[in-house]
């Protein structure tokens, strides 16, 4: 199942948005792209109201927030329907952004931009935005103009060459859409949900991103962190942890740091340096079996 959302950047009152939105919509359905309206002044999604930005952590506070992410999540693929607001996206777009982090992560987007010069600096500011999000927006992108494809500034009725680019652009966003799925299926999740929880930390992301699929693959839910407020925020929101896996690279203040909120949650401290080992064999053999014996002992089941 692959599905893209259509998203409205603007919810002021006599919006353009949602005529560009159903035009999208229209011209998906017609070459069956599995498009569909996601209008973000039903959303009614607060300012940013939460305590902890959510690249850090994705334990919301506020319902809002979790619904937002559970739609967000839902998608593979979005096409964002943006005005130009003095020089840029519209605020509401941005919160809509901001609010969550890693359901964004690792999908695709195309713009489809409009304004007085096509709203092309609103789409710069938005791929911008997208790359923090680790949404990767395809090149092609429909730029229309208010002059031009607006009667009166006013009634949608875009000039005809747009729509063989708008096929374009969702031709781009099919493909890396589906490549994105498998990146998307290849990382591990982070600890969240059922499962033995673990907080790997290290200094080489690469290293670690190995060693996680390991232990993933062994039913544990392992979330890799390589900097502090990463690994303090994962650790924080564990609510079964049962190790926290402290690499070679890790400074012993750092470990001071982190075992001090790590031991009152009941975790178990391993020391573990990869070296110039194989990461995949080293966590096989050397971290696996300990974590395998701490679940025995402590009697949980593999999930
Ligand atoms: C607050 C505001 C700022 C705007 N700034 C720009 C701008 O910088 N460049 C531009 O081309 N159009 C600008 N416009 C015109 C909008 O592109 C145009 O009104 C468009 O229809 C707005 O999208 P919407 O109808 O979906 O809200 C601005 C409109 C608003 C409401």
């Amino acid at each position: 199942v692959f599905r893209i959302a259509v998203l409205t950047g603007s919810t002021r009152q006599n919006r353009n948005s949602p005529a560009v939105a159903s035009w999208v919509i229209d011209v998906a359905r017609e070459i069956d792209a599995p498009a569909e309206l996601v209008d973000l002044a039903d959303q009614g999604l607060p300012l940013l109201d939460e305590p902890v930005p959510a690249a850090l952590s994705d334990a919301y506070v506020h319902e809002s927030t979790q619904r937002w992410g559970d739609l967000v999540s839902s998608y593979d693929a979005f096409v964002f329907v943006t005005p130009e607001y003095n020089h840029s996206l519209p605020g509401a777009l941005k919160n809509a952004l901001d609010l969550v982090y890693r359901e964004w992560n690792d999908k695709v987007a195309g713009i489809v931009s409009y304004g007085l010069n096509g709203g092309v600096r609103a789409a710069e500011h938005l791929r911008l935005v997208c790359a923090e999000l680790q949404v990767a927006t395809v090149r092609t992108q429909v730029a229309l103009s208010l002059f031009d494809d607006f009667d009166g500034m006013r009634d949608f009725a875009p000039k005809e060459h747009h729509r063989s680019i708008l096929v374009r652009l969702l031709d781009e966003v099919w493909i890396w859409g589906h490549a994105l799925q498998q990146v998307r299926l290849d990382r591990p999740h982070p600890a969240a949900g059922g499962g033995e929880q673990i907080v790997v930390v290290g200094a080489a992301p690469w290293k670690l991103r190995d060693a996680l699929a390991v232990l993933d693959q062994a039913g544990f839910k392992p979330a890799g962190a390589v900097d502090r407020s990463e690994a303090i925020a994962a650790i924080e929101t564990s609510d079964r942890l049962l190790a926290l896996v402290l690499g070679g690279a890790v400074t012993s203040e750092l470990e001071q740091e982190l075992i001090a909120i790590a031991a009152p949650k009941g975790a178990a401290i391993l020391h573990t340096a990869i070296g110039e080992a194989d990461p995949t064999e080293h966590y096989t053999q050397h971290v696996l079996p300990q974590l395998e014996e701490l679940r025995h002992q402590r009697g949980a089941k593999p999930e």
